[in-house]
């Protein structure tokens, strides 16, 4: 049996019997006005951070989520866009699509403003997306790519970056690992469906984002996840887990390398208004200005005594220099 097949067996499991807590993480669940998520719905969220950041919504926008779980990060695009069909989930598994169909009949009945057509589900494979090309403005997925080996998950970002429309973007929410995780592991099925041990380096997966052809990169969040101790599984030492949380934009790759932002920030505080690299970034004096890594280098490299500049947070919400 492949292990992708193994993965669909252990989530109709979970559709059947939800496992509360799966892959969740110190991230609370957005509470928002007149929002109520069914409590079912809650016990199926199987992801590891949030993929639905309203700064990238907009009326009218088609939003593409894969590997839908109970439906609930669906339910809060959902509750931005309040449109027939603008939020379409792809799932494998029939149980899981019948469950979240169940789960949105239930939100309709505790939230008025819902209508269970504002989400269409189809079935589908990750691998590949029944969507036409560049048709969608914000592709999502949560804790389904960590589940795919090296080769299906870089043909699962080739599909989401095929369906998004240019400068479209993509949310991820992954587990990260600190360093490769041990091969028993990484070949255990089971692990690898419960989001334990297919997580690839922070490095190693923002590299794929950028193989892929993704322009920009906004890192948003990383948290600690879990430990793989060495009593239960058998590991050399204790192994931290994170989470992630990303965003990746279908713009083109700058010809100087991809804009990875990861939270940096420098701070120009000399005799001037301003300082001005004159390679398209302006620092007013006093003010912080969100830069990515290759700016933070090429600022550092100057060697001024009156720029500052930050290391990463890994909490960025915006703003900057590309
Ligand atoms: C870890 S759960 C995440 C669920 C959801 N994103 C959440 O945050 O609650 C993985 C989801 O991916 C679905 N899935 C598994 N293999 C898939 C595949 N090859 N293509 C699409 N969906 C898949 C499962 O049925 C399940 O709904």
């Amino acid at each position: 049996m492949s292990y992708l097949k193994a993965a669909e067996d252990f989530y109709k499991e979970m559709a059947e019997a939800p496992e509360k807590g799966l892959c969740c993480t110190t991230s609370p669940v957005w509470k928002l006005p007149d929002l109520r998520v069914p409590p079912k719905m809650l016990e199926m969220n199987y992801g590891c951070g949030t993929t639905v950041h309203p700064r990238d919504l907009d009326d009218g926008m088609k939003i593409l989520y894969a590997g839908i779980g109970g439906g609930m990060e669906l339910l809060q695009f959902a509750y931005f866009l309040r449109e027939k069909g603008a939020v379409i989930g792809v799932d494998a598994v029939p149980e899981m699509i019948r469950a979240a169909k169940e789960n949105f009949l239930e939100a309709e009945r505790l939230n008025p403003w819902f209508r269970h057509d504002f989400v269409r589900l189809e079935m589908g494979n990750t691998l590949s997306l029944p969507l036409h090309d560049g048709t969608v403005d914000l592709a999502a997925q949560n804790c389904l790519f960590n589940i795919l080996k090296e080769d299906d998950l870089r043909k699962a970002l080739a599909e989401m970056y095929r369906v998004l429309k240019p400068r479209g973007k993509l949310a991820l929410s992954d587990p990260i690992a600190p360093g490769k995780i041990p091969g028993h592991l990484r070949e255990n099925e089971r692990l690898r469906a419960m989001c334990l041990s297919g997580a690839l380096t922070y490095d190693r997966y923002l590299q794929l984002l950028v193989e892929t052809g993704f322009g920009t990169i906004e890192v948003r969040a990383r948290r600690p996840y879990r430990i793989l101790d060495k009593k239960r599984y058998g590991v050399e030492k204790d192994v931290l887990l994170e989470s992630i949380e990303v965003a990746a934009v279908k713009d083109p790759i700058p010809a100087d390398g991809p804009c990875v932002f990861t939270g940096r920030s420098a701070i120009y505080f000399g005799e001037e208004k301003f300082f001005d690299d004159r390679k398209g970034h302006v620092l007013s004096r006093d003010m912080p200005f969100s830069v990515c890594d290759k700016t933070a280098k090429a600022l550092k490299s100057l060697g001024r005594a009156d720029i500052h500049v930050t290391g990463p947070t890994f909490f960025y919400d915006g703003g900057g220099c590309c």
